[in-house]
């Protein structure tokens, strides 16, 4: 397959939000449902950004920030910042070229990025045009031969982490793409999951009464399958989806290498609170024992340097690159990522941390300094 097509970056673009109507003039009503929606009434997407915007700064003058930087270590692997792409299933929805002009924006910023179970290209190939690390996103699927199997494939074509999305046993409540009448196009697909059922794209209420004690719910991962996990790869294993002290505890008990807060960018449970406010309780839980990451509503510099001062190791963004991509393919991504990065390191500047160890709960602005 030829690499593909470097594209232009739209006039007037100096925010990441600024994609947004250029990514929804590019596709369908229903791909737009789908990529842009959440679950239900959308209180949860819509708190991530409030929850973010109500917390304000604290700024220091006149510091020295000679020798400063944005590196980060996770898990043994170095990154030049931390700034990750999360993992969004079906980009063909966004990009034809999909999954592999996200991998190239990556690598133009050094970015890690975590790939879906659910990607429309298949992770091998993905991981052949990677030049930064690559983590897996990982459903645990009810035929657990078939889970196997795929961390192998994940194993031998590179990928350097399994992170398990644990908030997901069945898809939200999605009404923006139910009015839609959202549904895969033709050419879109799991197709890494050939001969799987994929996590639905969207959950029909009307057959709720079916789903406690139902075969889907039954089948769904639970503590124990971690253990079993655990015993198939010697990758780090982060969870992705804790949004209480109680389960981060419970994880760390159970020997994980690293947790994601994170509510799904809104579309799991509609109702839970945005992740920046769940992250000081995690934190205070995990107390730096393993790395924690955080996503859901980042959109400024400013909002990664929110989510390191209370507690987080480094973020992973979502819709915005997703939005970069289908208004400008790989270069779209890249821009996204760079735009972030600037922004970061211009609040670090400003608020006087030469380098992420600096940054700490004092720049988040509270009435009494503490
Ligand atoms: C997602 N997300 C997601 N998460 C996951 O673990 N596996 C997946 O396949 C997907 N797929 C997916 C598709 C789309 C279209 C979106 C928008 C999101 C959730 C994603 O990894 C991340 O948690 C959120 O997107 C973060 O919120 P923001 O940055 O989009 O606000
Ligand atoms: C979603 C699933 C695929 O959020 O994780 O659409």
């Amino acid at each position: 397959m030829p690499l593909p097509k470097l594209q232009q970056i739209p006039a007037g673009i100096a925010a990441v939000t600024d994609y947004e109507p250029f990514a929804r003039e590019r596709m369908s009503e229903q791909a737009w449902a789908y990529l842009a929606g959440a679950a239900a009434d959308e209180l949860t997407l819509a708190d991530n950004r409030v929850a973010f915007d109500r917390l304000r700064l604290r700024s220091r003058v006149l510091t020295d920030l000679s020798g400063g930087n944005t590196r980060v270590r996770l898990f043994g692997q170095d990154f030049d910042h931390p700034i990750f792409l999360a993992p969004v299933a079906y980009q063909k929805l966004a990009h034809p070229e999909g999954e592999l002009a996200s991998v190239l924006g990556a690598a133009a910023l050094r970015a890690g990025m975590l790939v879906s179970t659910q990607a429309s290209v298949e992770l091998e190939l993905i991981a052949s045009r990677a030049q930064t690390p690559l983590w897996f996103q990982l459903y645990i699927q009810p035929d657990r031969d078939f889970t196997a199997a795929l961390i192998r494939r994940a194993e031998s074509a590179g990928y350097q982490a399994l992170v398990v999305t644990v908030d997901a046993p069945v898809s939200g409540v999605r009404n923006r793409e139910q009015r839609a009448g959202f549904a895969l196009p033709p050419g879109v697909e799991a197709v890494n999951l050939r001969g799987q059922q994929p996590l639905q794209a969207h959950a029909d209420p009307a057959a709720g009464s079916l789903l406690l004690g139902g075969p889907l719910l039954a089948a769904a991962p639970g503590w124990a399958d971690l253990a079993w996990l655990q015993q198939q790869t010697r990758l780090p294993i982060l969870l992705k989806g804790i949004m209480s002290g109680a389960d981060a505890e419970r994880a760390l008990t159970a020997g994980v290498d690293g947790l994601v807060v994170s509510n799904h960018g809104g579309r799991s449970l509609d109702g839970l609170p945005a992740t920046i406010e769940v992250l000081p309780e995690v934190a205070a839980v995990v107390q730096g024992r393993v790395p924690v990451l955080l996503d859901g509503g980042i959109r400024r510099g400013t909002d990664v340097l929110k989510a390191l001062a209370l507690g987080a190791d480094a973020v992973l963004v979502g819709r915005p690159y997703v939005f970069g991509l289908a208004a400008a393919g790989a270069v779209g991504v890249a821009h996204v990522l760079q735009i972030l990065r600037a922004e970061l390191e211009v609040a670090m500047a400003l608020t006087g941390c030469a380098d992420l160890q600096g940054i700490g709960p004092e720049v988040i602005w509270r009435t009494s300094p503490r």
